[in-house]
């Protein structure tokens, strides 16, 4: 279990805390045993690109987290590979940055098969999104999937808003829809 902060993520294949050792409650080793039991709540969000919608949902809630004072393992990831290695949209970097949040330093990569066990959750921010990752999904994996607005009081069944093809304003509204999620799910870990 680690520590989260709100504008650094694990780079490479997300668990490793380059250049912020002292971040880490434990090492790798302990963490990997720690997994089969299922004990370590780890949250990955998931979209089609990895540069718009998810690195914002893993942004909002790296920041509900660590005012929450939780410790939460918390990643991000696309179900397509065309934007692997790169950060995210600069729209999407703007718009974090307007609210305080660093997110230059992460960079895109693909759902990975090993995330279904690695995750305790994983939640998708669209249905597309949700359909593609449960045909990906292990018989034997721990991730419960699901769509990230179910945990929203409300707002159960809803897609968030995908701003890509639009208008710079549509970031606003992912930002809204994905720092509520992250606030109710924060709430729910704290429970
Ligand atoms: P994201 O947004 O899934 O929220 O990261 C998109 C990113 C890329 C594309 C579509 C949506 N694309 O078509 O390349």
């Amino acid at each position: 279990l680690r520590t989260t902060q709100v504008s650094q993520k694990p780079m490479g294949r997300g668990y490793q805390h380059k250049g912020h050792a002292a971040m880490a409650l434990r090492n790798d080793a302990d963490y990997d045993d720690a997994m089969p039991n299922g004990d370590t709540p780890a949250i990955l969000f998931v979209c089609l690109g990895n540069i718009c919608r998810s690195p914002l949902a893993e942004a909002a809630f790296r920041r509900a987290v660590a005012d929450a004072g939780l410790a939460v393992e918390i990643d991000s990831a696309g179900t397509g590979d065309w934007h692997v290695g790169k950060p995210p949209d600069r729209r999407a970097t703007a718009l974090a940055a307007r609210h305080g949040i660093d997110i230059g330093g992460y960079r895109a990569r693909q759902l990975a098969p090993e995330d279904f066990h690695r995750f305790s959750h994983i939640f998708a921010l669209d249905h597309a999104n949700l359909e593609d990752i449960r045909a990906r999904q292990p018989a034997d994996g721990r991730a419960q999937v699901g769509l990230l607005l179910d945990v929203v009081p409300g707002r159960e069944g809803q897609a968030v808003a995908d701003p890509y093809f639009g208008e710079e304003a549509g970031f606003e509204t992912t930002w809204a829809d994905v720092t509520q999620a992250a606030a109710a799910l924060a709430a729910r870990l704290g429970e």
